[in-house]
């Protein structure tokens, strides 16, 4: 079996996109992966965090997850990305990240990997979904090899979303089993999607 570096990384305000993307490493590295967690820098004013305690104590609470860089980005063969959703879009605090990858692209340094995304929002309709195709927009401009989790997993008919694991956090309320397990079915499809194309490269 080949080596795979899996990274995940992420934002999150509030922790529900943290608790998917910790069930990420879960699967990940279940799946045989070396796995980085990696969340992106928080761009907020310090006064809007201020005025959302949950918001602050996460902060504190994932004071030891490294920043994501380029480096992890180049050291990934898979790259699993988590981000609320954001009026049907995104956080611009992940976009902001993407946003300096330019030179990584120009170089070619991010086509071939595998990439897949993931999502929390506060309603059912809320714009998972747009979220996630946004996101996917970039992985073609990268040239990645987006991988979903389909239903390739009777959890996908439980968790019901094909375009990446989402959960509907109205309230705040964390995800549950069914949501993570998702989350790790996710992951241990693109790892192994990755270990086949790596392998396959290399024979
Ligand atoms: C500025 C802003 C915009 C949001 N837009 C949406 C949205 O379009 N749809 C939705 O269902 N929830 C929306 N939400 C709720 C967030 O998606 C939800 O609180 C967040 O994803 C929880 O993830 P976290 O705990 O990891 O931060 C929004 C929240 C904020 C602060």
């Amino acid at each position: 079996m080949v080596s795979v570096n899996a990274a995940v990384i992420y934002y999150s305000s509030t922790g529900n996109v943290h608790a998917l993307a910790r069930a990420v490493v879960e699967g990940a590295e279940k799946a045989g992966a070396q796995v980085r967690l990696r969340k992106v820098a928080e761009t907020a004013p310090p006064e809007a965090i201020g005025a959302r305690p949950e918001w602050a104590q996460h902060l504190k609470d994932t004071a030891d997850v490294g920043v994501a860089g380029h480096e992890d980005l180049e050291w990934a063969d898979v790259v699993l990305f988590g981000t609320p959703t954001r009026f049907g879009s995104p956080a611009s605090q992940l976009r902001a990240f993407i946003d300096t990858t330019g030179p990584l692209w120009f170089q070619g340094k991010l086509a071939d990997k595998v990439y897949s995304a993931f999502t929390v929002s506060n309603t059912a309709h809320g714009g998972q979904e747009s979220t996630l195709l946004a996101l996917g927009n970039t992985f073609h401009h990268w040239g990645g090899i987006i991988v979903p989790p389909g239903y390739t997993d009777p959890v996908q008919f439980q968790s019901g979303n094909p375009y990446g694991t989402s959960h509907v956090a109205g309230g705040n309320t964390p995800p549950g089993e069914v949501a993570l397990q998702a989350a790790r079915h996710q992951a241990r499809r693109a790892v192994e999607t990755a270990a086949a194309l790596k392998a396959g490269r290399t024979a």
